[in-house]
């Protein structure tokens, strides 16, 4: 038996292979046909450890649209709760299913559940990366103003799983990523040097955003660290992308934030709801970047 393509970061796909199925992505979205149903009969496996709107959503609506189903499956109420070893779940799990979707704490889980899984597995968050929502991302930014080659991209805040991820977005789409993050919570120094010079860091996010095509941010505090709220607050507190932060930026800059947001905390209210911003198309687009992502590891 062949071993199953994994999607557990960006960097398992090519860049053509990115670039292509950004393009399917935008097709499916334009072209939505009833008919066309290439999983029929095929099953997702989609176990969260964490709460999710947006990848629920999209995962099972993508997987309905392609004519298959998809199964949540929480720890609280499976045996991966209770302990069950990741191993006899991986197996257990992946002769039943055609795909399996995992959210996880720990980057690790995905990988050890990966390295057992006889089908797909996808990395749906994890402490360290965020991939999907990536694909989503530069989806969005191709749609508004085409290829992101060669562009500027501004991240602002925690250097957390959507800012690893962003960077290996520079790696593969080859755009420079300028990174403003507090002291403390700068990203992954590995992940960084893997780009080279694709990334700065800075510690002002005034200057993070010169000659910035898109701004882009996250929640100071993520799913897990909610106990830390009131030290981030501190330590993130001139880290908001305020409309003088926007306006630092190239006149046609845009702004992305994966969702949910936090209104006066990591972004001003009048930048999320304003004119620069994306952060709906960008979450619609989770559905059509899956559900191409979902073609390419399930039907090829
Ligand atoms: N952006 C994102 O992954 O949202 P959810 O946590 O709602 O899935
Ligand atoms: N960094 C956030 C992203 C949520 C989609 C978290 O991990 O909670």
């Amino acid at each position: 038996m062949n071993s199953p393509r994994h999607f557990i970061s960006l960097l398992d796909l090519t860049s053509a292979e990115i670039r292509t199925l950004i393009q399917r992505a935008i097709e499916l979205k334009n072209t939505r046909h009833p008919d066309f149903q290439p999983l029929k009969g095929q099953v997702l496996g989609m176990i969260f450890e964490k709460s999710s709107t947006r990848t629920r959503i999209s995962f099972e609506a993508g997987m309905t649209n392609f004519g298959g189903s998809a199964i949540f499956l929480s720890p609280r109420d499976t045996q991966l709760g209770r302990g069950e070893p990741i191993k006899d779940s991986a197996k257990v799990i992946s002769s039943m299913v055609d795909a399996i979707m995992l959210r996880t704490n720990d980057h690790a889980t995905v990988t050890e559940f990966a390295k057992y899984s006889s089908v797909p597995v996808i990395n749906g968050l994890t402490d360290l990366l965020h991939p999907c929502q990536l694909l989503a991302d530069m989806q969005t930014y191709f749609e508004h103003r085409g290829d992101i080659q060669g562009k500027t991209v501004t991240w602002i805040g925690d250097g957390n799983n959507m800012c690893h991820s962003y960077i290996n977005a520079a790696i593969q789409l080859d755009f420079n990523l300028q990174i403003a993050s507090p002291n403390g919570y700068l990203p992954d120094a590995d992940i960084v040097n893997s780009a080279g010079s694709r990334v700065q860091l800075f510690s002002s996010a005034k200057q993070a955003a010169n000659g910035a095509d898109l701004i882009a941010t996250d929640v100071w505090a993520s799913m897990g660290q909610e106990h830390e709220q009131q030290l981030r607050e501190q330590a993130f507190k001139d880290y908001q992308v305020t409309q003088e932060v926007m306006d630092n930026a190239n006149a046609n800059a845009l702004f992305m934030h994966c969702l949910p947001a936090h209104r006066g905390e990591e972004v001003a209210a009048e930048v999320i709801d304003g004119q620069q911003s994306v952060i709906y198309d960008e979450a619609e687009n989770r559905l059509h970047a899956q559900k191409a992502l979902l073609e390419l590891l399930m039907c090829t």
